[in-house]
């Protein structure tokens, strides 16, 4: 796969296929292979670029860094890759980064896709949590974040009758670094919220939720779907948190309805 130097960071991606441009950026603590199952079905149509974020998967080591700063390596990917206009789908913590994208960069999208993710910030619970886990991190490793991540990522039905995508979700996690991981875990606790924003979303947006999300469940993500001006809604079925792997062929059949359906 190839890398290139963004903002003082080595970035890992995958870019596959031609045609209209599609950035794909996974969520925490997780790297572009969660998308495997999109970049194989989109890209007999379209050109998609997959990049692990600064610090995780392939990608180099990277200090502390903020929502912002993995919107501005997405930009400056892209800039680099010469796509033009593209259409941003990004799950969760990547969708955090999507919403920081969209506020600094609004002319540069012909479609968004957010999959199970929302625009509020952490409330003070979920910061308390955020500096428990770093706690965890730090003192057990990566495993230690896996376990207790994976009954939030998956279904406790899909926990226990799919064993290779449980392996696979696992192995994403597992193999992330520490020091990653808490700088994730400092920024997303950090992220300012975006719900201001949504009214003024402009490029053609696609709002997917799978329908048994506990990080982000159907109710929040209805209500910000509800809030960008037109945005398509689609609800996953027999899917959690990780849908675009848990029920890949509907997350797939949706974004290329989606993407069908743009000038
Ligand atoms: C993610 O899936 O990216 C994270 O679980 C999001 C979060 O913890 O807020």
């Amino acid at each position: 796969m190839p890398s290139t130097s963004i903002n003082g960071v080595t970035l890992n991606y995958s870019d596959t296929g031609r045609g209209p441009v599609v950035f794909l950026v996974h969520g925490f603590p997780l790297n572009n292979t969660m998308w495997n199952a999109q970049v194989d079905a989109l890209s007999s149509r379209f050109r998609v670029i997959a990049p692990d974020l600064r610090g995780f998967g392939q990608s180099g080591e990277t200090g502390p860094f903020s929502m912002q700063t993995l919107a501005d390596d997405i930009h400056a990917l892209a800039e680099q890759l010469k796509t033009g206009p593209f259409v941003l789908g990004a799950l969760s913590m990547g969708g955090y980064a999507a919403l920081a994208y969209v506020r600094k960069y609004p002319g540069t999208l012909r479609g968004l896709i957010l999959v199970d993710t929302k625009a509020e910030a952490d409330n003070t619970e979920g910061k308390a949590n955020r500096d428990k886990m770093i706690a965890t991190v730090r003192e057990k490793g990566a495993k230690a974040t896996a376990d207790a991540m994976l009954p939030k990522l998956l279904p406790e039905e899909a926990i226990k009758s799919r064993p290779k995508l449980v392996a696979d979700v696992r192995n994403m996690m597992e193999r992330t670094r520490p020091q990653t991981i808490e700088h994730a875990l400092a920024a997303m606790r950090d992220r300012p919220d975006q719900c201001d924003l949504l009214p003024s979303i402009a490029p053609p947006t696609l709002v997917i939720c799978g329908e048994h999300d506990v990080i982000t469940p159907v109710a929040v993500m209805k209500g910000m779907a509800e809030k960008i001006p037109g945005a398509g809604w689609k609800v996953i079925t027999g899917a959690g948190h990780m849908s675009p792997m848990e029920q890949a062929g509907q997350v797939t059949g949706a974004m290329e309805s989606f993407l069908g359906g743009l000038r």
